[in-house]
């Protein structure tokens, strides 16, 4: 038997509860041992519900108890969540956890503490909520060097640019429905303004070299500027935009970024829609490889937490090795990338037609007193230089 304690009963935390109940068997066997709550952590009183008898409001008692091998942190927030990780993987007890913020920022530091105690520190659930993509990469594709990883890493923004496609909507009415359906939250930053993907990429960058990379060194931009014209223009170019985090190494010159882009049939990703994620990696021996699901939501997300307590009860004390260094990731300098971009601008402004090399000059009768041009790949060096003060200029966007 190997008990357990769950920090936090909300969303995750109950789902954990629920999964380890309905799903008990499963478990049982998977672990080789039966696994049970002995605590869940909570400010709050849960009157009526199954857990209220072992409902606890401060972390002591846990720590305290020898009888507690598994720590689940799903509390969210870097604090008092990295306070409470780190004094559990101290006292020799497994800790894994849902909590992104928590493992982009000390992510490295708890994998190596967890090592030195012969303990484990686990995170698959924090990126692509119940989608295996961790593990994936720290266990099985162990042979590939890897040379890119590309992700539609948020399900919220990737919820409001599917509304906004198919329904030609904009983007403030999508970002409400998203709140009434409880994808968005009130304040509704984190996810529309690319720091959720931007974490969340960083973390998978940071497997991919064995190396840390610092959330808030990546470019990150986000959706709140994306408008219906803009899905307008995608849709009649036949492509969709996507939030896309990206990392790869070119020869050594590694890029990391978080940004909208159009992106066509051709690309994996189109099909990835509504709250789904997709994450394609690729790899020098197997080529392309696509993971895709549920990268939010309450069972999914706790589903991929239970699979990190099941791997805990069969190595209790036995560290399963992850190599991840604080050692930072070197990144290229942004200007050395190249892209292709999408361009609207004012009628006339001859300057965008002149100064860039284009693919593609689009005009729609809806946008009388605009056109809007795709250029060849350039660099973003040569981009802003040519791009100038962008006073015509009325939106930007990647294209792939
Ligand atoms: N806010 C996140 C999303 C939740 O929309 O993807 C899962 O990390």
């Amino acid at each position: 038997m190997v008990k357990v304690a769950v920090l936090g009963y909300g969303t995750i935390g109950s789902g954990v509860v629920e999964v380890l109940v309905t799903n008990k068997e499963t478990v049982t066997r998977n672990a080789g041992t039966d696994v049970e709550v002995k605590y869940v952590l909570d400010l709050r009183d849960f009157p009526g519900d199954p857990v209220e008898s072992i409902l606890v409001h401060d972390y002591q008692t846990i720590i305290d108890d020898p009888e507690i091998d598994i720590i689940v942190e799903v509390m969210g927030g870097t604090h008092p969540a990295y306070e409470y990780v780190k004094e559990a993987l101290e006292r020799g007890k497994n800790v894994c956890t849902s909590n992104k913020a928590l493992v982009a920022d000390y992510g490295p530091e708890l994998v190596k503490l967890a090592k030195e105690k012969s303990v484990n520190f686990l995170f698959e659930a924090s990126v692509g909520g119940g989608i295996p993509i961790i593990r994936p990469i720290l266990r099985s594709l162990t042979v590939d060097t890897f040379y890119e990883i590309t992700g539609i890493l948020n399900g919220t923004t990737n919820y409001i640019l599917t509304k906004m496609y198919d329904e030609g909507g904009s983007f403030e009415d999508a970002l409400k429905e998203a709140q009434k359906l409880g994808y968005a939250e009130a304040d509704p930053s984190a996810d529309v303004d690319g720091f959720d993907a931007a974490r969340k990429i960083a973390i998978l960058s940071g497997l991919m070299y064995g190396k840390n990379l610092n959330f808030e060194d990546l470019s990150i931009e986000g959706i709140r500027h994306i408008t219906k014209a803009d899905m307008d223009y995608a849709k009649f170019l036949g492509k969709k935009i996507k939030l896309l985090g990206i990392t790869y190494n070119i020869a050594g010159e590694i890029y990391t970024e978080v940004a909208p882009h159009m992106i066509g049939p051709d690309n994996k990703l189109y099909l990835v829609d509504d709250v789904k994620n997709g994450i394609e990696l690729k790899g020098n021996l197997l080529g392309d490889t696509m993971f895709y699901g549920a990268g939010a939501g309450k069972l999914p997300t706790a589903s991929a937490v239970v699979s990190d307590i099941i791997d805990e009860a069969k190595h209790l004390h036995t560290n399963i090795p992850i190599i991840w260094s604080d050692e930072p990731v070197k990144l290229a300098e942004r200007g050395r990338h190249r892209s292709k971009f999408f361009i609207r601008v004012d009628r006339d402004c001859d300057d965008i037609k002149n100064q860039f090399e284009i693919e593609q000059l689009v005009t729609l009768p809806d946008y009388p007193d605009e056109y809007a041009v795709v250029t060849t790949e350039m660099t973003f060096a040569d981009f802003y230089e040519k791009i100038g003060d962008k006073e015509h200029v009325r939106s930007i966007v990647q294209v792939k």
